[in-house]
């Protein structure tokens, strides 16, 4: 699929850096932690200091569901809504367009924060169907907090966010999602050794101390 990818890189001879990262298979960081954990908050810090595009697959999700003539838009306002998870098929497609489209525009950029994502068994399976061997996934920084500090903070973004999951119906199901289908996810991958927990119940730049030692360390 990559292939397509540099396809359009431009005719002139690529210098020697151009062409180390033209073979640079993608470098993925899952970004998980429950709903209002503080996920987007700290992936627009990073890439204000890193290498790294954010992609959030909520985001992703939403422009799709506004998308005039998408064929998928009602499955994912329900699921949005429901606080359930969309079938992969289709957030795969969003990610791998994503990040399809950045490496066009610019094949250094090749690291991405993918956020909010995978969050089930069935997320886990289409990217392995999808990327595996094709993009490499470093690490899961996992923003751990608890229900009621991830409550009120969405609670809270919803007065101004004009989520339609932001309110008090929602959030209980989306919890309950988080607990039964994403902590799996995150248990999975720290069986190998592959998750870097940070406490995201402080305050935005306590968190970020944080997270800037373990990028510093292996980002
Ligand atoms: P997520 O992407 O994990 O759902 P957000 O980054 O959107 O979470 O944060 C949810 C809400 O909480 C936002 O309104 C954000 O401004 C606020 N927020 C994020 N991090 C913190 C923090 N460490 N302390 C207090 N509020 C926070
Ligand atoms: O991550 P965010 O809070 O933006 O996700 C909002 C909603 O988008 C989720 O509750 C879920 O309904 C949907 N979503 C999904 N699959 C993902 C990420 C988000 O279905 N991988
Ligand atoms: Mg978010």
């Amino acid at each position: 699929m990559f292939g397509r990818l540099f396809a359009n890189v431009s005719q002139r001879v690529p210098s020697l850096l151009e062409r180390v990262s033209q073979i640079m298979k993608p470098q993925v960081v899952f970004v998980l932690g429950g709903p209002g954990a503080g996920k987007g908050t700290q992936c627009s810090k990073i890439v204000e200091s890193y290498n790294y595009t954010h992609l959030s697959a909520g985001d992703l999700l939403r422009a799709e569901r506004a998308r005039e003539g998408s064929e998928d838009r009602h499955v994912i306002e329900t699921c949005i809504k429901e606080g359930k998870i969309v079938p992969v098929d289709i957030t795969i497609n969003l990610l791998r367009k994503a990040m399809e489209e950045t490496m066009q525009q610019d094949e250094k950029k090749f690291r991405f924060l993918i956020d909010g994502f995978p969050r089930n068994e069935d997320n886990l399976q289409g990217w392995t169907r999808v990327m595996d061997g094709k993009a490499d996934v470093k690490f899961v920084l996992f923003f751990d907090c608890g229900n009621e500090v991830c409550i009120n903070r969405c609670i809270e973004r919803g007065k101004s966010s004009g989520r339609i999951d932001d309110n008090w119906e929602s959030l209980e199901k989306r919890i309950q999602t988080y607990l039964q289908s994403t902590r799996p996810i995150i248990e999975l991958y720290e069986k190998h050794g592959k998750v870097r927990t940070i406490d995201a119940s402080r305050s935005v730049d306590e968190v970020f101390a944080d997270v800037k030692a373990v990028l510093d360390k292996e980002g």
